[in-house]
């Protein structure tokens, strides 16, 4: 079962687009997703709509026991095969109060052992825009990590610190811990600048860029805006975003089935689709 924590140490760079862009991709497949949204602002949340929750995130991590992540799972507005567990304002106290404590970042580890594993064949983690207590915690449930950044001057070292992170996470608390890639997103095909980054990143990552970047569509937003998935919305910008997704899906569910050895180093530890076949 891949469990993948979707990171970044920057906002607004397209985190929950692809979280939600992979989840879409995967009903799309007839594939279970379980979206687990681990950021206060709850902008997955929003989208996948679910009724009022008896459980949700807060509670989890409150009481970590195994089971406690099956049980708040609610159905969201996107059918039986996407599966949330919801953020909650509660959720921002966790994030910004007193430190958890040395074993606080195995909380939603803890959590998600027992049902969930059996339920849900693929979980996505959501994360906020910090490497605080939320994202320790989801990269410590997580198999994979994947890594969002978008075209700009501060791509190469937004990346660099976030697989930093993930490898300072790796070794103090989940040496199974993977990077699954890294995501370029809101990328305009015509800008010289975007494929000067793109080559900037596909230099100093040439095993871990995935191919197609996503590009910038208005489809995103209208997608978000109607609380359904980018893959419903049936225009060149809905098909060409739900197409790099699909990929990006294909690539995760693909490593999975190959065991990764613990003791792999960030960097030249995958095998991403080499950019060489850009379509
Ligand atoms: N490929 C895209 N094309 C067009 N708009 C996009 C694309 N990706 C993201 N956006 C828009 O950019 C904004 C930020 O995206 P998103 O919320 O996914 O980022 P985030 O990294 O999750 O942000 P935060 O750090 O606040 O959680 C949203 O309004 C979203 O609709
Ligand atoms: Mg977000």
């Amino acid at each position: 079962m891949p469990v993948v924590a979707v990171v970044s140490l920057k906002g607004g760079v397209g985190k929950t687009t692809v979280t939600l862009g992979l989840a879409g991709a995967a009903a799309a497949r007839g594939l279970r997703v379980l979206v687990v949204d681990l950021d206060p602002q709850g902008n997955a949340t929003t989208v996948l709509d679910p009724p009022a929750a008896a459980r949700g995130i807060t509670d989890v991590l409150a009481q970590p026991r195994a089971g406690a992540l099956a049980d708040a799972v609610a159905p969201s507005a996107w059918g039986a095969d996407v599966g949330v567990v919801a953020s909650e304002p509660g959720l921002r106290a966790v994030e910004y109060g007193p430190a958890p404590g040395p074993r606080g970042d195995l909380r939603l580890r803890t959590a998600m052992q027992g049902a969930v594993a059996k339920e849900w064949p693929l979980v996505l983690l959501d994360c906020p825009p910090t490497l605080g207590p939320l994202t320790s915690a989801a990269l410590a449930a997580a198999s994979d990590a994947l890594v969002v950044t978008e075209p700009t001057l501060f791509a190469l070292h937004g990346a660099a610190q976030a697989l930093d992170a993930i490898e300072a996470v790796r070794q103090s608390a989940n040496l199974g811990l993977r990077p699954a890639g890294i995501v370029v997103n809101r990328v305009r095909p015509r800008s010289p600048e975007h494929a000067y980054r793109l080559g900037e990143l596909a230099a100093a990552y040439p095993q871990l860029l995935l191919d197609p970047p996503v590009p910038d569509r208005t489809a995103v937003q209208q997608a978000a805006g109607a609380y359904v998935p980018v893959q419903a919305v049936r225009t060149p910008g809905g098909r060409a975003t739900a197409d790099a997704f699909d990929a990006h899906l294909a690539h995760l569910l693909e490593r999975a089935q190959r065991p990764g050895p613990l003791h792999q180093r960030v960097g030249h530890d995958v095998r991403a689709k080499p950019r060489g076949a850009r379509r």
